[in-house]
């Protein structure tokens, strides 16, 4: 991938980022999320790449932008991208930390396509990597992983989502003795955290978005961290109900004719087939990895993790933006 591209995907997040600022707090995270998603798509256009959305903001007849199949950029190179406007809607229009805009991309055909449905997810650091099976219970891994990097269970740390539905996985982990940090919402930064030394987490387990996953499996390829991942039948995840049922139905459909397996456990190689990969994510609210926007009038500041798989390069981009000096099309979504 040509290597210019990386610099263009954090632009591409960094204004993402910016436009979702524009409605923190404001309660509603749909107009948060359709702004965020505006922009990525106004920056994707202007892209060097002949530019194709694999995993994304649902399919082409529920989202009027950045659709699965949805094409863009302006130039020659096929890329495959992955994107999620905003990681943490809810936080954004809650104005609670931890809210951040990303995406992945990569050579064509190296992301996997799969509908925008749940995905039951388990990462680890460069230290586990090889000692993970999503076909074990979550403390056989847990037990596998702190072997292999030689940390009592007590030192141990997981991250997952404070969901419901991982309540009885959080008792079993509180009842081996190991930490857990369970996080609102945001699996997408919660699994980044296992590659940096300076942090406490060791392993990430949720069931939570596909989208959100196919990135973090990007990341993982750039930072030699190892993740497996199934995708997860809708009456699973949510319970018997007739509406989930049908939404399953559905969902079964999508997979089968976009040639990807539900149900199954698929390794990070299935998930992500290279390492011509660039991961960028900038903070939307002040987070563990990145800082949030901080806006004083027209001048902005935005704090932005981009890894470059080619070369396992980790940037971190502090910028300043003049948002009165904005192009037109931006001027007023950042504003
Ligand atoms: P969005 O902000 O895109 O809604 O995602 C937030 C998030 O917490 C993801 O990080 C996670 O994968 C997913 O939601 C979990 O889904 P749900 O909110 O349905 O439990």
């Amino acid at each position: 991938m040509n290597p210019d591209l990386a610099l263009h995907f954090s632009r591409v997040t960094e204004e993402a980022a910016l436009a979702a600022y524009k409605w923190l707090g404001r309660g509603d995270k749909n107009l948060a999320d359709a702004a965020a998603v505006e922009v990525m798509r106004i920056l994707l256009n202007q892209a060097n790449m002949a530019g194709r959305i694999v995993i994304g903001e649902g399919e082409i007849d529920e989202a009027p932008m950045l659709y699965i199949g949805e094409e863009l950029g302006c130039g020659e190179e096929p890329i495959d991208i992955a994107v999620d406007p905003i990681d943490g809607t809810r936080m954004t229009a809650m104005g609670q930390s931890g809210a951040v805009a990303v995406l992945a991309a990569s050579d064509r055909g190296g992301l996997l396509q799969a509908p925008d449905m749940y995905m039951e997810k388990l990462v680890v650091g460069p230290e586990g990597r090889g000692h993970i099976d999503l076909s074990l219970s979550l403390v056989d891994n847990v037990q596998a992983v702190a072997a292999a990097m030689n940390k009592p269970l007590e030192a141990f740390t997981v991250v997952t989502l404070a969901k419901p539905r991982h309540e009885a996985q959080i008792r079993a982990l509180h009842a081996m003795g190991v930490r857990v940090f369970a996080v609102p919402d945001g699996d997408v930064a919660a699994s980044i955290l296992t590659c940096m030394p300076e942090s406490d987490v060791d392993l990430m387990y949720c069931m939570g978005g596909a989208p959100e996953g196919v990135i973090t499996a990007a990341a993982m390829r750039a930072l030699g961290g190892d993740m497996q991942a199934r995708l997860v039948p809708r009456t699973e995840a949510k319970g018997p109900g007739d509406e989930f049922v049908r939404e399953e139905a559905i969902e079964r459909e999508r997979c089968a004719a976009m040639g990807v397996e539900i149900d199954t456990v698929l390794p990070l190689e299935r998930l992500v087939s290279t390492d011509q990969v660039v991961f960028s994510m900038t903070g939307i609210t002040k987070g563990e990895l990145v800082a949030g926007v901080y806006r004083n009038e027209d001048l902005a500041t935005t704090d932005t993790l981009v890894v470059s798989g080619a070369s396992g390069t980790v940037r971190r981009i502090q910028s300043r933006h003049q948002l009165q000096r904005k192009s037109e099309a931006l001027r007023d979504r950042v504003r």
